[in-house]
């Protein structure tokens, strides 16, 4: 099916992310939340990614000013009825996601395609909450948005494969390469990312060496872009310990279980980046 109209559920970090590179590579796109405050948030981080863009000489003026045509944001979710596609990039909570996939479900046409950004969360389960599940995947993004190539497609049992295929297909039309991940806790991504995360966790607690040099290991050493710290402060260490603590009570394997350290710094409100403060202070 021909996409033209992409709608966004969410415009959050992911979401905002989500909804630049749709409107980037041509797409009406249409991004919805839940009050002003937050949408004009979300546009606002959008418009400085593309203004430092022009600044960088990474993008014209006019596709900047393109992009900010081809982009609208909304509260009300009526608004995203005339959508072909839609990417779910809501709060990470099964039910608040259900609710929202139900929802918007029921004003789209019948050939529209669902897809949710969860990081963690069932594809199976979600699509259980909707009447179209074979038109229902994971679309997984990653931070920055704009910045990282890849997407991973998420094909849960219920998916149809041609809905896979349009996933991909469509990946590939915002400029992502993507790959096929399993239905699984922290599909492809996550699995290998989660338990490295936890386990510099582990070693700092251990004593084997401070933050600065666990991560200058990591980054001079094996030429990672951060180190493990400065990524959990990044991604967020209540998304880490959310993520790790899902994979854990599905896979009953210590590599996933959160290090005490984490869970005591996610009760004390030290969540990295977003807080101004979490391993390091910004
Ligand atoms: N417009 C256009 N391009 C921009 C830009 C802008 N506003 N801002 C940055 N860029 C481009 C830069 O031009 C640069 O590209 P080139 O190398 O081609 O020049 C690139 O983005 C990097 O930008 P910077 O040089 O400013 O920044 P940096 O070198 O410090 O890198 C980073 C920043 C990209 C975040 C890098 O540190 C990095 O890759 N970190 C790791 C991020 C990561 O692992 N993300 C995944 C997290 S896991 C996740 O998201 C999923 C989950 O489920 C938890």
């Amino acid at each position: 099916m021909k996409v033209r109209t992409v709608g966004v559920l969410g415009c959050g970090l992911m979401g905002s992310g989500i909804a630049q590179v749709c409107a980037q590579a041509g797409y009406e796109t249409i991004v919805r939340e839940v009050d002003d405050f937050q949408l004009q948030n979300g546009i606002g981080r959008i418009e400085k990614f593309l203004d430092d863009g022009v600044e960088r000489n990474k993008i014209t003026i006019t596709s900047r000013d393109e992009t900010l045509i081809k982009l609208k944001g909304t509260t009300e979710l009526e608004d995203l009825r005339s959508c072909d596609l839609v990417i779910e990039a809501i709060v990470e909570r099964i039910e608040d996601k259900k609710c929202v996939l139900q929802a918007v479900e029921e004003i789209l046409s019948e050939q529209a395609l669902l897809f949710s950004n969860t990081s963690s969360l069932c594809i199976t389960e979600l699509a259980t909450a909707i009447k179209r599940p074979d038109r229902f995947a994971g679309l997984h993004f990653f931070s920055p948005v704009p910045v990282m190539r890849l997407v991973e497609v998420i094909r849960g049992l219920l998916t149809s494969a041609e809905t896979a295929r349009s996933a991909v297909t469509f990946a590939r039309s915002i400029g992502k390469e993507s790959i096929i991940a399993p239905d699984r806790p922290g599909f492809i991504v996550n699995r290998l990312l989660i338990p490295y995360l936890l386990s510099a966790v582990r070693a700092y607690e251990a004593q084997i060496g401070t933050l600065e040099d666990i991560d200058k290991s990591m980054t001079l050493g094996c030429g990672h872009p951060m180190g493990p710290f400065e990524l959990l402060d990044f991604v967020g260490l209540d998304t880490t310990y959310y993520i790790a603590t899902i994979m854990y009570e599905e896979f009953r394997d210590s590599a996933y279980a959160p290090p005490p350290l984490l869970k005591r710094m996610v009760l004390a409100g030290r969540l990295g980046r977003k807080t101004g403060e979490g391993f390091f202070t910004y």
